[in-house]
């Protein structure tokens, strides 16, 4: 249709969206759905946040703020920034957007021009493609593999990199696979961009808290100060605080790139929402005492899901460091034909034969940029985790 964008033609809309829909879909018809697709945690988000917010309420702050964030949270973030990860940046160098989703679209906005390449690891997130694509650039996917525990080598980097490269995009822990990158591994990273100056580093670094086992997280301007200068240091408040609904998300750059990213978000949605703005203060400056117990949960149920998912036929799934995402591979299943008759020739018709015969939504490993695998979020209640589990080594079983 000539009406609509052309450059609307070159994105797609959010498969793991589409996954929840048609969950929700088959579960409305009645059947017995058991959705393993979303990215949120299963729990609510904390009273203390939760009171702030309706503290915020009844004292009127329910006005318009400052475009890019009210100066108590900037402060907050510059003291969490400093705590939690030895960098140390001033409110000037601080954006809030509405969710961390916001804040790179804001970036790649304000800084893509057309033909401009963005080195992207795969898999990946979503959203991060269709977001370069948005904003006139050209995603560069990058394909790490099982062997490497799904993260890219420096070889691998520094081969991707031309005259054309704008961004390095980095995200550890990961969505999908939650991998994380150690000191070491992010210093091999760190070292080919440190010869390559024209480079700029967007670090996504949502998955922060959710670091178990022996795993120290690291970010990329703490591993190589050199780099402090051209590293744009995002993240927020969604997943580790529970608030996925809240939409508060920051960053942390040079001031000139975040001056840019305000104008962008100046001219299209203003302030993130002033009631969340004030729970996200209290987020980051009152108790974080319920990460490690919340840690402690997610380790038993990445535990449950990793040996579940090695015992069923075919499937291979690497053990993570972090976030509430495991990427097995199906490699073993693929040519195989299901119990139900569905030739298994990639992983969506793997993810869609398992959904409609088993009722188990998952994300088929395609829409993260790498195959044949399929995404796991076991941010869900044990008991759903092990009959969801079931189902896959049943099925699984079934194939001939
Ligand atoms: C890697 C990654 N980055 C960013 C986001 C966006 O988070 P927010 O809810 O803050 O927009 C998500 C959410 O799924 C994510 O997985």
């Amino acid at each position: 249709m000539t009406f609509l964008s052309a450059t609307l033609d070159r994105v797609k809309p959010s498969p793991t969206i589409a996954v929840t829909t048609k969950a929700a879909e088959l579960k409305a018809a009645g059947r017995d759905v058991i959705g393993l697709g979303a990215g949120e945690p299963d729990f609510d988000t904390p009273q203390n946040i939760k009171d702030a917010g309706i503290a915020a309420i009844n004292s009127g702050k329910t006005k318009y703020t400052a475009v890019d964030g009210i100066p108590e949270l900037k402060q907050a973030i510059c003291a969490k920034f400093k705590r939690d990860n030895d960098l140390t940046y001033t409110p000037a160098q601080v954006t809030v957007g509405t969710g961390g989703k916001q804040v790179l679209y804001n970036a790649f906005m304000a800084t893509l021009n057309q033909g401009d390449e963005v080195i992207i690891p795969a898999p990946y997130w979503v959203s991060y493609p269709d977001m370069v694509l948005l904003a006139g650039g050209e995603p560069v996917a990058v394909a790490a593999s099982l062997e490497t525990n799904f993260k890219i080598t420096a070889a691998q980097l520094e081969a991707a990199i031309t005259p054309k490269t704008k961004w390095f995009l980095f995200n550890s822990p990961s969505n999908p696979t939650g991998a994380g990158y150690s000191w070491e591994e992010l210093k091999a990273l760190t070292d080919v961009l440190m010869r390559h100056p024209h480079v700029w580093v967007m670090t996504d670094d949502m998955y922060e808290h959710l670091a178990y086992d022996d795993f120290k997280f690291c970010t990329p301007a703490q591993v190589e100060p050199g780099l402090y200068d051209r590293t744009l240091t995002v993240n927020g408040v969604s997943k580790a605080y529970a608030m996925t609904g809240w939409r508060i998300g920051y960053a942390a750059g040079p001031e000139a790139l975040i001056k840019a990213m305000r104008k962008v978000q100046s001219q299209s949605t203003s302030n993130p929402c002033s009631v969340s703005q004030y729970a996200a203060v209290e987020a980051l400056n009152g108790t974080q005492d319920f990460l490690a117990p919340n840690n402690e949960m997610f380790v038993r149920r990445r535990d449950l899901v990793v040996d579940m998912l090695n015992a069923a036929e075919g499937i291979v799934c690497p053990k993570p460091e972090g976030a509430f995402y495991v990427y097995p591979s199906i490699a073993g299943c693929i040519g195989k034909t299901s119990s139900a008759g569905t030739l298994i020739d990639n992983d969506e018709t793997f993810a869609t034969a398992l959904l409609e015969e088993t009722g188990v939504a998952v994300v088929f490993g395609a829409a993260f940029g790498l195959s044949p695998n399929f995404r796991v979020s076991y941010a869900t209640s044990d008991d759903a985790l092990k009959e969801a589990c079931t189902r896959i080594q049943n099925f699984c079983k079934g194939l001939s």
